[in-house]
Formats: C-alpha cells, structure tokens, sequence
C-alpha cells in the first residue's frame, strides 16, 4: 500500500463507535481492523447500551473522557461541533438500529460503515439508499468475507470467463457449534439472535444468510430473480428457524441454491461457495480462506493462493505480506478499513475516491440482500412457492 496519502492526510481517519462494547460479539474484530494497517483510530464511542459498560469500554481504547458517550445521539450532536469531529461513524449495533443511526450519521455530513443485514426490512433500506445518494456520503457495508484476497481473485476470476458462463451458484452458511446449534434452558439467556421479536422469526437470513448471498453476488456479479424457499426450527425450546434451504433463479438464466443454519451439528462457521461454468468451476471456503481452488474440465485443478504475483489488481490492493504467511480473517476485515480509509483521505485530498469504493459492499448490494431475504421469507410462508424478488 501507498502510504504518501496518509502522509498528505496527516493524520488517522477519525472514527466513532456505536455499538462494538466489551459487551459486544463483533465489536473487538472490528477495533483489531481498523487498526491493522494504522490508516484509522477510535475517537470516540457510544460503545454499548448499557451505560456502565459503554463508559468502561470507551476507557479501554483510551478514549478522551469528553468522548466517551452513552447515547448515540448525544454523539452526533456533540461530535457534529467540534473543530476535531469524527471523520465516519462505526455502526456495530443489533439490526434493528443500524438504519436509524446510519441515517442521523450520514444527514449529518459523517462516512458511515455499518454491520450487516443492512437494516431490519426492506423498507428501512430502500429508504437509507436514499439517504446515502442525497448525502453523497461514503459508506460501506460490512460484508467482511468479501476481504479476502482469494475470494476477489474468485470474482475476477468469472469477470476474465475463466469458468464460462455461470450456470450454477451453491453457497452455504451452516454453522453447528454448540453456541448456536442449542437453545439455553432458560429463554432470558437467548442472544436476540434467537429471540423472535427482536429480527423476526426468520432472522438467520440476515445474520448468516445475508453474507452467503452477497458472496455469490460478489463473485459472480449475478443477483436473484425469484426463490422458493423452506425453513424449519429444530433446536428444542426455540422459536427462531434455525435451517433454511433456498432454491433461487438468477438474473442471466443461472440457477442457485443457498443454505443457511444454526444447526449444522459439528461445523464450526460453514461459509462456503461454489460456482460452477461452463468450463469450470470455483470453490472457496472461508476456513481455508487463502485458498482458492479452479477446477477446469478435464484439467488438473489449479491452487490459487494469496501472497503470489499475478493476481487480479484488486487482489494486490490488499495484501500485506508474502505467500505461505497466513493473513486470515482479521485482515481480510481489515480490507474493509484499509479501502474505506483512503477513499475518505482522498476525497479530503480533492483525489479520486471512488476507485477505493468500487470494490467494497455498497448500501446497493444491502439493498439487494434485504430483497433476497423479504422474498424468502415471503416464500416460505406460502409453503415454498415461488416468489419474486423485487429489483
Ligand atoms: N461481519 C460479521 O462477520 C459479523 C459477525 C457477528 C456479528 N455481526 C453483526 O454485527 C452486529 C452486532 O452483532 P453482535 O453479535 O456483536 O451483537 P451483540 O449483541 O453481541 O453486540 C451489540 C452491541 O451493540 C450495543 N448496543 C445495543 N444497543 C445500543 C444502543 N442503543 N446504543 C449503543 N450501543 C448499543 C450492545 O451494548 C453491544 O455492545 C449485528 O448486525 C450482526 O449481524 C457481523
């Protein structure tokens, strides 16, 4: 990476946290990313939504007392007037408050990268794709598996044809550790992951789904036209579906099948996709994320991995060190810091900022995932039927 930008910027991309507090899943792989390549710094945060553990937590990244806060909108308003306000805010928060926030940030003149699934509905996110193009602001969306480097080269890979015309999408995330795969005794201790009124009763599609469906999105630039879809909840006591199997036609005549899962009894995280041409096929599987195997008909198979030249451009763009030395899934996060960074810098800087964008997961790609996922549910609860998914 180039650092003479930073240089001209002359200082770390500021940043604000909501959400991300010691109370948080996501929240330390989020503090750990922004920092690796040393372009961003945490300046302040409304870090959990409980007060003690937000101040506790802004403590522990040393935040300046005056900058640690307790509701997110007492930070917008006090960040907005100062001379060293935040450059971009970091919503790491349950679903059901990223539109809400994203949008005080952004109306508000701040860059904003936010969790996945983009919002709570459909709606929600048709409505912040609005917000972002009238603000002009940056934002990018925390598709992190996109971050690796293998799973870039994957996309170049179909945009060269190096597999033909895609015919065939298999993607799954299918988790079966004991965490998600069971449902506490007690129904208090369930994450709102489980709990149905918290992102309804179909809520895997978001928190895992949405992550397979944009990855075969990604690769091969292709979305969904209609799905069938069927979901089932077989973890005792619980009331959430914890498996869904999606059937889905894709724009451009290719078919797919998605399938998520929280009870994939002994895998551990499960995200794997295939994508086969007419020549060839793609296989990545986020476990052993810095491979990327091409299966040619008729040929030997090729391993393609990260650290070795020749790779697609954006796959140099974010790679740090040479082959045979694992960066793994906290760079690959890191990736989404590294490119939303310069692309704030450079826009201060009067350069061109959006070659840094065009690679990262848009506020468009959560517009698509959020369709995906209304016409699945929509699906499931007519048994399957076939439905389509408004573009
Ligand atoms: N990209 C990934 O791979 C990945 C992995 C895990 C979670 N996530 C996403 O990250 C988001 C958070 O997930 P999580 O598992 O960390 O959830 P969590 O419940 O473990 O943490 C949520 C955090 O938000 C805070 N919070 C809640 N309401 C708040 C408010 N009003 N003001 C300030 N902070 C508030 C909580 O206190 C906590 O710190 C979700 O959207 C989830 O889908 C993404």
């Amino acid at each position: 990476m180039d650092r003479s930008m930073l240089e001209a910027f002359g200082r770390r991309v500021r940043i604000g946290m909501v959400g991300g507090g010691a109370d948080s899943v996501i929240g330390r792989t989020h503090l750990i990313a922004m920092r690796a390549d040393g372009l961003c710094e945490v300046v302040a945060g409304a870090m959990s939504v409980d007060p003690t553990i937000a101040k506790a937590s802004g403590r522990q990244e040393l935040l300046a007392p005056d900058r640690i806060y307790t509701d997110w909108r007492d930070m917008l308003e006090k960040e907005a007037a100062r001379p060293d306000r935040i450059d971009a805010v970091v919503v790491a928060t349950p679903p059901r408050l990223h539109f809400p926030v994203a949008k005080a940030f952004l109306e508000k003149g701040f860059d904003v990268l936010s969790e996945k699934p983009l919002t709570h509905d459909l709606a929600e996110a048709r409505s912040l794709a609005d917000v972002v193009r009238s603000t002009g602001r940056i934002f990018c969306l925390a598709h992190c598996y996109t971050g690796y480097p293998m799973v870039r080269q994957a996309r170049a890979l179909v945009e060269a044809g190096s597999i033909g015309k895609v015919r065939l999408i298999d993607g799954e995330f299918s988790i079966g550790t004991a965490g998600v795969a069971l449902e506490p005794d007690d129904p208090a201790k369930r994450h709102w992951r489980f709990r149905p009124d918290q992102e309804g009763k179909a809520g895997l599609l978001g928190e895992a789904g949405s992550h397979a469906y944009h990855m075969a999105s990604y690769i091969t630039g292709l979305h969904a036209v209609s799905v069938s879809a069927l979901m089932a909840t077989y973890a005792p006591r619980r009331e959430v579906f914890d498996n869904a199997y999606i059937t889905a036609k894709f724009d451009g005549g290719a078919h797919g099948r998605l399938w998520y899962s929280y009870v994939a009894a002994g895998n551990d995280h499960g995200l794997t996709i295939k994508i086969y041409g007419e020549t060839g096929s793609l296989v990545w599987w986020q476990e052993e994320g810095e491979i990327l195997w091409q299966k040619p008909m008729g040929k030997p198979a090729i391993r393609h991995a990260r650290g070795y030249e020749g790779m697609a451009s954006d796959v140099e763009a974010v790679t740090r060190i040479r082959e045979g030395h694992p960066e793994g899934y906290l760079l690959a996060f890191a990736n989404l810091y590294r490119l939303f960074a310069q692309a704030i810098m450079a826009r201060h800087l009067g350069r061109p900022h959006l070659p840094f964008l065009a690679s990262l997961p848009s506020v468009e790609d959560g517009v698509k995932g959020m369709a995906f996922i209304e016409a699945a549910t929509l699906s499931n609860e007519q048994g399957g039927a076939w439905t389509k998914v408004s573009s």
